[in-house]
C-alpha cells in the first residue's frame, strides 16, 4: 500500500491524483509539471514560478550542485530551498542524466542519496542507467541489472522522510519495461520515473514512447505515481496522461527559449519567423514577435520561457478539467490532429485499449466521434463486450433507422456506427448518447459490423436483419453471412 498516493478520477488510464511529499509537508495534485531549475542558470527565478504559475513542485539536478564548488557549500549550508527561494517540494535528480549523456559520473547511489538528504531534497533520486533507444538486448538487460543493484541500494540508504524515485528503464524492449515496472513496485521506494525517454522525445517518436510507457504500466501498481522522465512539451502532455502518467518535468521551457522557439499544444514556432502571437498568456498579449525580437537576446529567451511556461501549465489545467469531465480521449484526439508524429503516438495507445479500459469510467462526457480513430477507443470495444451479454427473441431487426410502422420482428434494436447494435432502451446509456456525425465512415461501419458479429455469434438461434445505410463493402463483409441485409437507404425507411 503506498499511502502517499491517492487517485481520485479516473478517464481512460488517465487520473487525477494527490501526491503527499512529506519532508515539504505538501500535497499536490496530480497531472503536475515540474519545471526543470537549472542551478547555474536561473532563467526565471523559483519564487516567480510559483507565484505566476502556481508551480508546487520542481526538478533540480543535485550532481550538478555537487560538482560545481560554487555553489554546494552555500547549498549545504542554507539547503535547497533557501538557495533557489522556493517553499514548496523540491525533486532532485542524481546525475544519471549526466552518466547517459557522458558515460561516467564519479559518485554512487549512497553518496548522491546522502547528498539530497542533506540539502534538504524532498524527492530524491538513486543513480538508475538510462539505457538509450534501440540499445541490443545484452546491454539493456546489464544496464537493467545495474539499475535494479540502484534500487537496492536506495532501499537500503538512510533517506528519512524524503520520498525516493525508482526509475523504470529498459531501453525500446518492452518486456524489459514491463519487468523493470513490476519490479519497481515490489520496492517501498515511492515515485516510479519512466526512464530514457529524452532520445524519443527530441525525435518525436511518439509511438515508441507509448510502447515503452504502456508496457512500464503493466509492470507498475495502479497506486504508483508515476513520471515521464524529461517529458514537459505541451502537445504530448495529454497523451501521456491517458496512458497513466501523472509527473512530468519541463526543461523544454526553457532550453527551447534559448533557441528561439515558442512552444503550443501542436508542436514548436520559431520566433524570427513568426508574425502573430496565437496565445493570450501575458507575455503574447503584451507583446508581438517583433518586440520580442527587438528586445535583445536576454529578454527575449526570458520573454519566451515565460510563454513557454503559460502554454505547458495551461494544458495541464485543460488536462485535469477534461479528466474531471470524462473528455479526455476527445483531448488526445485533437492533439493527435495536431502533428503526424502525435497521430502515431493516439494509434498506438490505441492499440492499448483494453489497458486504457480497466481504468475507464462506465459513465461520462458525452463521447464525441471526431476521426475513424474514435472507432477504437474503450468505449466501442466495452460496447462490444456487452453486446454478448444481451438477451435477445427469436427474431430481431437491427436498423439505424428508426423501427418501421409495422413488421413481424420480435424486437427492433438500433444499430449506431461506430458501436452496433443496441436495444432501444439502452439509447439515453452511456457511451450510446455519442455524438457521431451524420456522414459515417467505414472505419465507424466496420467497428458497429464488428459489434452485430459478437451479437449473431453469441446467440447462434436467433434470426437477425440489418438494415443499414448505405454501408461500405467492407463494413458488410465482416457481418455474419446469415444475417439478412437490407440497405434501408433503398428501402426508404
Ligand atoms: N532525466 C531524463 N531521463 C532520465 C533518466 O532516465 N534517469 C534519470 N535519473 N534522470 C533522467
Ligand atoms: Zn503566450
Amino acid at each position: 500500500m503506498r499511502d502517499h498516493f491517492e487517485v481520485r478520477d479516473h478517464d481512460a488510464a488517465g487520473r487525477i491524483g494527490r501526491l503527499t511529499v512529506p519532508r515539504a509537508g505538501v500535497t499536490v495534485e496530480t497531472p503536475a509539471l515540474l519545471p526543470v531549475v537549472n542551478p547555474n542558470v536561473l532563467t526565471i527565478e523559483p519564487r516567480r514560478i510559483r507565484e505566476t504559475f502556481g508551480a508546487e513542485l520542481l526538478i533540480t539536478n543535485s550532481y550538478i550542485i555537487r560538482s560545481t564548488d560554487r555553489i554546494r557549500d552555500r547549498v549545504l549550508s542554507d539547503g535547497l530551498h533557501e538557495f533557489l527561494g522556493f517553499d514548496g517540494a523540491i525533486m532532485t535528480d542524481s546525475g544519471s542524466f549526466q552518466l547517459a549523456e557522458y558515460g561516467d559520473i564519479d559518485v554512487t547511489t549512497a553518496e548522491i542519496l546522502e547528498f539530497q538528504r542533506r540539502i534538504g531534497s524532498d524527492i530524491a533520486t538513486p543513480v538508475d542507467v538510462p539505457t538509450p533507444p534501440d540499445a541490443d538486448r545484452e546491454r539493456a538487460e546489464r544496464d537493467l541489472e545495474t539499475t535494479r543493484t540502484a534500487l537496492a541500494d536506495a532501499v537500503a540508504a538512510d533517506t528519512g522522510d524524503m520520498l525516493v524515485n525508482a526509475p523504470v528503464q529498459g531501453s525500446t524492449y518492452t518486456d524489459l519495461r514491463e519487468q523493470a515496472g513490476r519490479h519497481a513496485a515490489g520496492t517501498d521506494l515511492d515515485v516510479f520515473p519512466v526512464g530514457a525517454m529524452v532520445p524519443l522525445l527530441n525525435a518525436y517518436r511518439y509511438a515508441d514512447v507509448v510502447e515503452a510507457v504502456t508496457a512500464a504500466k503493466r509492470g507498475l501498481d495502479p497506486d504508483c505515481p508515476v513520471h515521464l522522465f524529461g517529458a514537459g512539451h505541451p502537445m504530448m502532455l495529454a497523451l501521456a496522461v491517458a496512458m497513466g502518467c501523472d509527473l512530468f518535468d519541463s526543461a523544454a521551457y526553457a532550453l527551447m527559449a534559448r533557441d528561439g522557439r515558442y512552444l503550443t499544444v501542436s508542436g514548436t514556432d520559431h520566433l524570427a519567423e513568426m508574425s502573430h502571437f496565437p496565445c493570450s498568456c501575458p507575455v503574447c498579449v503584451e507583446h508581438t514577435p517583433a518586440d520580442l525580437r527587438a528586445a535583445g537576446d536576454d529578454e527575449a529567451e526570458r520573454l519566451l520561457a515565460k510563454h513557454n511556461l503559460h502554454v505547458t501549465f495551461e494544458e495541464i489545467r485543460r488536462i485535469k478539467e477534461a479528466i474531471r469531465s470524462g473528455t479526455l480521449l476527445e483531448l488526445v484526439e485533437r492533439r493527435a490532429r495536431g502533428h503526424p508524429a502525435m497521430l502515431d503516438g493516439y494509434r498506438a495507445l490505441l492499440d492499448h485499449a483494453d489497458q486504457l479500459e480497466a481504468t475507464d469510467p462506465v459513465s461520462k462526457g458525452t463521447f464525441f466521434y471526431t476521426s475513424h480513430e474514435s472507432a477504437r477507443r474503450p468505449e466501442v470495444s466495452r460496447h462490444h463486450d456487452r453486446i454478448a451479454r444481451l438477451t435477445v427473441p427469436e427474431t430481431l431487426l437491427l436498423t439505424e433507422s428508426k423501427p418501421p410502422s409495422s413488421h413481424d420482428y420480435d424486437a427492433v434494436w438500433r444499430v449506431k456506427p461506430p458501436f452496433g447494435p443496441f436495444p432501444r432502451a439502452l439509447s439515453e446509456t452511456y457511451p450510446l448518447t455519442a455524438e457521431t456525425p451524420e456522414r459515417t465512415d467505414c472505419a465507424a461501419q466496420l467497428a458497429a459490423a464488428e459489434g452485430v458479429s459478437r451479437l449473431v455469434e453469441a446467440n447462434p438461434d436467433t434470426a437477425v436483419t440489418l438494415g443499414h445505410a448505405d454501408w461500405d463493402p467492407a463494413a458488410l463483409a465482416v457481418v455474419p453471412d446469415r444475417v439478412a441485409i437490407e440497405d434501408i437507404t433503398e428501402l426508404g425507411r
